[in-house]
């Protein structure tokens, strides 16, 4: 979706610099996220009345190019996608060819399955190829450790003070605070950043502890729901990587197969474009399973964390 134009949330009718800022503090800080909300969300959001929530709709979506793109275009869309690579030859291949950007890319699983080391090393390995990339890590479960990414900046060969500069690590205190540092992620872009990766480690922690009993799930959900789009439209938008981590329940009802299962139901499924189900396996092995991908086989790959990255087993 492209701008017509350069209208912006200012310009649009009884929308003045009190209104923006209210409108930018609850998120709506484009005219997309004007253009798909209701009038209900937006005379809350903003205090307008609900007739100019209806015009300013209007408008945001006439200041759109909500169109239609060929499958020309969509093509050479994808072929600007750029494959981030793990080190493990059977991990990239099990992708195609790495981390795809573009697009919204989970691994679940349960704790030491390898998750955190993974977005580690994926903050490194998007800068192989271009020394100006920067990957953005919003880390929830204080598990970001600048040692490791020197670790795998030395055994992919690069500079590990240049790498360490080019990865900007944003810690979230909670839910709210996760979700604020998603939308953040354009201001580095807008200000010059190449972002290529933007990692959320852990996706759904802070979700998880905050919202909790039966009557709290769908507004749980909505709120993951709403932060897993802000990721998509950065990955769609800039063409960069997401990278989020998810953990495990027990499911209590399986008698057979895997006991376990991802956290965030539906809503996070659908909102990952490939979604991964680390383990671990004989001997300190990792496995990753592909369960979901739009244009891949479901498959699996064996492989192992060591000190400088990660390798076949
Ligand atoms: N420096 C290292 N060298 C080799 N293996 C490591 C190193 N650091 C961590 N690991 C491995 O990674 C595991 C932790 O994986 P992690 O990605 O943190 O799991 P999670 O899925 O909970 O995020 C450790 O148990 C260890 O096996
Ligand atoms: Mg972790």
């Amino acid at each position: 979706m492209s701008k017509k134009g350069e209208t912006g949330i200012t310009d649009l009718p009884g929308v003045g610099a009190a209104t923006a800022e209210k409108l930018a503090s609850a998120g709506y800080a484009d005219l997309l996220s004007i253009a798909v909300s209701s009038i209900g969300q937006l005379t809350d959001a903003a205090g307008v009345s609900e007739a100019v929530a209806r015009k300013m709709i209007q408008a945001a979506r006439d200041g759109l190019d909500m169109g239609f793109q060929s499958g020309i275009d969509m093509l050479a869309k994808r072929g600007k996608v750029i494959k981030i690579k793990t080190g493990s030859q059977n991990f990239d291949t099990m992708l195609n060819g790495g981390f795809e950007t573009g697009a919204i890319t989970e691994c679940f699983g349960q704790y030491g399955s390898g998750k955190t080391q993974i977005g580690h090393l994926l903050a490194v390995s998007c800068q192989k190829d271009d020394p100006d990339c920067v990957a953005v890590y919003i880390d929830t479960e204080n598990t970001f450790r600048p040692e490791r990414i020197a670790q795998f900046a030395k055994g992919l060969d690069l500079d590990e003070q240049q790498v360490l500069s080019n990865v900007k690590v944003a810690r979230a205190f909670n839910s709210d605070h996760q979700m604020i540092l998603a939308e953040k992620v354009e201001d580095l872009i807008k200000e010059g950043l190449k972002v290529k990766l933007v990692i959320v480690d852990s996706l759904t922690a802070h979700f998880r502890a905050e919202f909790v009993g039966r009557g709290t799930l769908a507004e749980r959900q909505q709120k993951i729901n709403k932060h897993m789009h802000t990721l998509a439209m950065l990955a769609d938008k800039h063409n960069l990587c997401v990278y989020v981590t998810n953990q495990v329940m027990a499911k209590p009802d399986a008698f057979f197969g895997d006991p376990t299962e991802a956290i965030g139901g539906h809503i996070v499924g659908h909102n990952s474009t490939f979604r991964i189900y680390l383990r671990r396996g004989k001997k300190n092995t990792r496995v990753a399973k592909l369960v979901d991908s739009p244009n891949l086989p479901d498959q699996e790959c064996i492989f192992n964390v060591l000190e400088s990255g990660i390798e076949d087993a």
